[in-house]
């Protein structure tokens, strides 16, 4: 199946330093990063703070230029895109920000937030259609005709998300980028914006790819996942795959740090052992050598290569055939129906089968309304 969108030996490097303190130096953010994301699938990508998943997500979009390397949405070039090219992809593709506290203008009203890039991207459009698109969407995503008229303070976290979301979706857009987008809020309702962000998927045929620091956010929801360390993919596979039968040491780490819910808070979890290095200085070989209880000298001089693992499933590491499986148990992975039914999709889909959109329904149809 032809990708949505590709990234071709992604870098950014950022220049650092050079004052009275501190010495010149490249932060590496991103360092190498190759993606290629089907249309009408939710695409995680995962890894500890400062890993690289912002940048990496800005140059997806062209938010921010990439060093070196190539972006291409669609067959089209992002990296090179001005103009109308860029106007048209920043229809297509929408961020949804971690932080809905200032991620929406406190002096626009909810219907100017959400009516403002219609305002952009369709202004021939009559301010009564606006007005009709504007309560269309705010019922999209569970909120009703009269929100329009209140202000983002009148509104809690997850509200002002879906407000959000809403002005992501005004567009018509095709890829929708969140960064951590429940990450800000409440873990209560947390559940709810990752379902209704899941269901937005199904019913629009939306592709999302969705950034997360914590794996089990991310777990029950996408099709694919990758794990990013220090700027460079280290594993990527099919979500259930990655969950059962990780293969690189750091993913089996991350997710034996994950919370069991059966716990209930009292056993203590395993961390992964140290801080991870500097950008700056990023470690040669493989970059997790520093922390990894398997490293060898031949990690610490050679970067390992991506290997395949089986289908689509992709790890750099040198000994993932050595390393015995890790001897954590696994939960059986629990999907809601919405995700349980865009994977059947995602399936067919990648198997040549067309995929028929499915109707949109009524915010009374959703579970998790407000
Ligand atoms: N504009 C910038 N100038 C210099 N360094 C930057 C800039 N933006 C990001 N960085 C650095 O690049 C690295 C990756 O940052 P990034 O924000 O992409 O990480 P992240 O994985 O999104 O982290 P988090 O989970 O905390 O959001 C960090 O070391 C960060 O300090
Ligand atoms: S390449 Fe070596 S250091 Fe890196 S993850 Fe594999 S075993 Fe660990
Ligand atoms: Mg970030």
């Amino acid at each position: 199946m032809k990708p949505i969108l590709e990234a071709q030996n992604v870098t950014k490097h950022f220049p650092t330093g050079g004052g009275l303190f501190a010495k010149k130096g490249l932060v590496k953010a991103v360092d190498g990063v190759s993606l290629s994301i089907v249309p009408g699938e939710t695409f995680a990508i995962v890894g500890e703070s400062g890993c690289g998943k912002s940048t990496l997500a800005r140059l997806l979009m062209r938010l921010l230029d990439a060093t070196t390397g190539d972006v291409i949405f669609d067959g089209r070039q992002v990296t090179t895109a001005q103009g109308r090219a860029l106007s048209d992809l920043r229809r297509d593709v929408q961020f949804i920000f971690q932080d809905p506290f200032s991620s929406l203008n406190p002096r626009m009203s909810v219907g100017r937030l959400v009516g403002e890039p219609l305002e952009v991207h369709a202004p021939n459009m009559s301010k009564a259609d606006r007005r009709a698109k504007v309560s269309d969407l705010l019922a999209q995503v569970g909120l009703r005709p009269e929100h329009a008229a209140r202000y983002p303070h009148e509104f809690s976290g997850g509200q002002r998300q879906r407000i959000g979301i809403a002005r992501a979706l005004a567009t018509g857009p095709r890829l929708i980028i969140g960064d951590e987008p429940v990450s800000a809020l409440d873990v209560s309702v947390q559940a709810q914006v990752v379902n209704l962000l899941g269901d937005l998927g199904r019913d629009l045929g939306l592709t999302l790819i969705l950034i997360a620091h914590d794996l089990a956010v991310i777990r029950h929801m996408s099709d694919r996942v990758a794990v990013m360390y220090l700027g460079r993919i280290v594993e990527q596979a099919p979500a259930d795959a990655l969950f059962d039968t990780p293969r690189h040491p750091y993913t089996r780490a991350l997710l034996d740090a994950i919370p069991d819910p059966d716990d209930r808070g009292t056993a203590a979890r395993p961390r992964i052992d140290g801080e991870m290095p500097s950008p700056l200085d990023p470690p040669p070989g493989c970059a997790f050598h520093t922390r990894c209880p398997h490293a060898t000298d031949l990690c610490r001089t050679d970067v390992p290569a991506p290997q395949t693992a089986s289908d689509d499933h992709m790890t750099a590491c040198h000994h993932w055939r050595d390393i015995p499986a890790s001897p954590r148990t696994t939960t059986p992975t629990r999907r809601s129906p919405a995700t349980q039914a865009r994977l059947e999709l995602y399936r067919q889909a990648t198997e040549g089968a067309k995929i028929i959109p499915v109707a949109t329904p009524t915010p009374h149809d959703r579970e998790d309304t407000i």
